[in-house]
């Protein structure tokens, strides 16, 4: 079911050979609004080729062609007008998403394994909404790129080494108690870490303590390591917390520690291509001929970076996983380390860099302003998510008093309230949080299109049993915009692949929910006998849609609400 090769079709029958069929593709347009057709051409480009002026060659190439399988084509100015026959069209693609039900979109438009670097946490800090970002924005892309054949990889890149653990070691051993941190450990590891900050500003000789504790831990002391083994399974297991709720699995969680034992052979490559430079003492490579500044792999006193464990990381993951492409779903602040990382490895002469892919986006803001762990100003993640669930609680009371299971219906909007706000801006936009506008059931929300698939079940069940075998054909003028939408989501679904974008998506549902509410608005769906079965293939139909768009989101759709 494709309308738009069928015209296609059509076209090359009477356009001049040379013109490819994939060059009339991209020239295919959809006119602004409905009387002009559901597809137009432009001719203007034909005008040289053809020597006429474009309203002509429209005119006679309208002549020229076979209108079977069209309502009618028609020229208007330089533009050929399609107007698809709405019975066939209609009968075919409700037919199409009746049989395909979840596996509709579906596609083979590639293969292999894409391992997505997400989420990434910092041990020992809350997790913050940046991190949720990385969570989610990974999540979606890797049920997308599912959904389009690849088999994706989850991988957790911990933030779990570094000198940060001597501060925080600092911290701990300066102002903590075992059984403080057992009480409340990420707030109270988070407490050291300001404070730790704060107090450091007047005592500079704190920052060499802590990198010296932070060598300890390099150099394997046990002490240390004990410390580092307990602050991270802590915050290990809050963090999963968070996953649970959002829905969130891993297929690794080899984090920055992991490659401890895997970057002396990447130091050995470097320094056998000659492409390690001393500075000051450390060691670097020099990257000014790509307007870069360089790329610091060991410190003075031969401790190892984050890009040095990046490095051994991206090795590691090609050598495992063979991978097509390998994503990492991590904030444009970093976009100069991402950069850095894949010319290295092409300087190493790993090819296959080309085929790194920092997936960058913006930031959350607070009236404006960035979020900062250090400076304390953070929003935990965990109580966003508990204000909109109570949110939710409080508009689901209102709305449906009686509705069993209120609590786990609320913890699903609510959360799938913060988790589809996001997704819905373009990733590299920066957003301000508002928790009052991500909630609403109405505009452009998670809740809006939870509420319109779970009002179109309701109308599915007032129906009862439906025979979906026979005719499906729908003219209903209302029901067109809907009709089309639903037929342009396997192509909505390849573009969110292609740009790594989730927002493609969640736009898409807030679309087709509105349509369908209008449709709904307009139209006796139930009450009218005549055409009653294609109307209801049509809203069993958008609810199947509707649910899949929520899941590439990783977002739950519950049935009433
Ligand atoms: N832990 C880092 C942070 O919070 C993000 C890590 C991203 N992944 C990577 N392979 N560098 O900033």
């Amino acid at each position: 079911m494709n309308s738009k090769k069928q015209i296609v079709e059509a076209l090359a029958k009477v356009l001049p050979a040379e013109i490819t069929a994939e060059q009339i593709t991209k020239l295919i347009e959809k006119p602004k609004t409905s009387d002009l057709g559901d597809y137009a051409f432009p001719t203007f480009i034909l005008a040289k080729t053809m020597h006429k002026a474009p309203n002509m060659i429209a005119e006679e190439l309208v002549g020229q062609m076979d209108q079977t399988g069209f309502e009618k084509i028609v020229n208007t100015g330089a533009y050929i007008n399609f107007f698809l026959d709405k019975a066939a069209f209609s009968d075919a693609i409700l037919k199409e998403v009746l049989k395909e039900q979840d596996n509709y979109g579906n596609q083979n438009e590639g293969s292999g394994n894409v391992p997505i670097d997400m989420s990434s946490p910092n041990i020992a800090k809350p997790m913050s909404m940046g991190h949720l970002r990385s969570t989610v924005i990974g999540n979606s892309i890797a049920k997308i790129l599912t959904k389009l054949g690849y088999s994706p990889i989850k991988i957790n890149h911990l933030g779990d080494w570094g000198t940060q653990f001597g501060k925080l070691i600092v911290g701990y051993k300066m102002w903590g108690s075992k059984e403080d941190v057992e009480k409340d450990p990420i707030n109270n590891l988070l407490k050291y870490y300001v404070r730790f900050h704060k107090e450091a500003e007047e005592k500079p000789e704190l920052d060499d303590e802590a990198r010296a504790w932070f060598k300890k831990m390099e150099d394997g002391d046990k002490e240390a390591l004990a410390l580092w083994t307990w602050f991270r399974s802590l915050s290990l297991s809050e963090f999963q917390k968070i996953y649970t709720r959002l829905g969130v699995e891993f297929d690794s969680f080899n984090g920055e520690a992991f490659y401890n034992d895997k970057m002396d052979a990447v130091i050995d490559t470097l320094e056998e291509k000659n492409l390690l430079k001393e500075s000051q003492g450390a060691e670097i490579v020099d990257l000014s001929d790509l307007d870069l500044s360089p790329a610091l792999i060991k410190k003075t006193d031969g401790a190892t970076l984050y890009i040095t464990r990046d490095l051994a990381a991206a090795i590691y993951r090609k050598n495992t996983y063979n991978f097509v492409k390998s994503l990492y779903v991590v904030g444009s602040e970093q976009s100069e380390h991402f950069k850095k990382l894949k010319a290295v490895l092409k300087m190493m002469g790993y090819d296959w860099s080309d085929d790194i892919h920092h997936i960058e986006f913006g930031l959350i803001t607070n009236g404006g302003k960035k979020l900062s762990t250090r400076k304390g100003r953070v929003i935990l993640l965990e109580n966003v998510l508990n204000d909109a669930v109570d949110l939710a609680k409080k508009q689901i009371e209102e709305k449906n008093p009686d509705l069993k299971d209120k609590d786990q219906v609320a913890e699903s909007v609510g959360v799938g309230a913060v988790v589809f706000h996001d997704l819905k801006n373009e990733r590299r936009d920066s957003f301000d949080f508002n928790l009052e506008e991500v909630v609403r059931f109405e505009g452009e929300t998670g809740p809006y299109v939870q509420y319109t698939n779970a009002r179109a079940l309701s109308i599915l069940r007032k129906a009862g049993d439906v025979d979906f075998d026979g005719d499906l054909t729908l003219a209903d003028p209302e029901a067109w915009d809907t009709l089309k939408m639903i037929q342009e989501f396997p192509e909505i679904l390849s573009r969110a692949g292609r740009i790594y974008e989730p927002s493609v998506i969640a736009k898409y549902a807030l679309k087709l929910a509105k349509s369908f509410n209008q449709y709904y608005a307009h139209s006796k769906i139930l009450t009218e006998d005549d055409g009653r079965v294609a109307r209801l293939a049509l809203v069993k139909s958008v609810t199947i849609v509707l649910q899949i768009s929520l899941a590439l989101l990783g977002v739950k759709a519950p049935e009433e609400m």
